[in-house]
């Protein structure tokens, strides 16, 4: 069965986030083995000062735990119009040039405001395409997150549920496809 990893890319405690995260690794769990992980985790304290070329042992040790995985689902809340700073520096003390290259990856916004964090989710999109990453082309975007997911009920409409499903569903299609593919 392959693997898909999920950030909730924020380190913000409470987050919506970390909910979409736990929400959508249930249904994903139906058709692969998906595992959450948080940026509240990253230890964020031991690259203070600039460690480039000399990343410390803890970082080290998430990123090979997240790396270890046939495709990842990023789930972006929208901060300033952009993604978290924090989930830069992840991407920052990856290792270079493979961590992402050839990597299937699935995206999710979501924001408190109108645009479900579409800005956020097309920033990082540019980062993924320079790292060489497939991006899933089905993306979701939730907006007022606030009042318009539940993490027990999922989407309050009908049809962004049903979009949301899709997404989940194929993704692991896509990851399977492209493993076999590369091996
Ligand atoms: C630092 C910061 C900046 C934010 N900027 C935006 C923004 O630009 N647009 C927006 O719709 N919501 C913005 N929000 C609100 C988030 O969309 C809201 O907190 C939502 O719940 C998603 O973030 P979360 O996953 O941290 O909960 C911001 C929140 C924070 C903490």
């Amino acid at each position: 069965m392959i693997k898909i990893n999920i950030l909730s890319s924020t380190d913000r405690p409470g987050s919506m986030a970390l909910n979409i995260s736990g929400y959508v690794a249930e249904i994903l769990n139906e058709y692969a083995e998906a595992e959450i992980f948080t940026l509240e985790d990253y230890p964020l304290s031991d690259v203070a000062g600039g460690k480039y070329g000399n990343t410390p042992d803890s970082v080290m040790e998430y990123n090979s735990r997240f790396l270890d995985a046939d495709g990842f689902l990023f789930v972006i809340p929208e901060y300033n119009g952009s993604f978290p700073g924090v989930l830069k520096v992840l991407v920052d003390y990856l290792p270079f040039p493979y961590a992402l290259e050839r990597k299937p990856v699935s995206l999710i916004g979501e924001s408190s405001g109108a645009f479900g964090g579409v800005r956020a989710v097309e920033q990082f999109e540019q980062i993924l395409k320079y790292r060489k990453a497939y991006i899933f082309p089905e993306r979701m975007f939730i907006q007022r997150v606030d009042k318009t997911f539940d993490p027990y009920h999922g989407l309050s409409s009908e049809v962004l549920q049903k979009l949301l499903d899709k997404q989940l569903r194929e993704f692991p299609v896509f990851v399977e496809s492209l493993t076999k593919q590369f091996v």
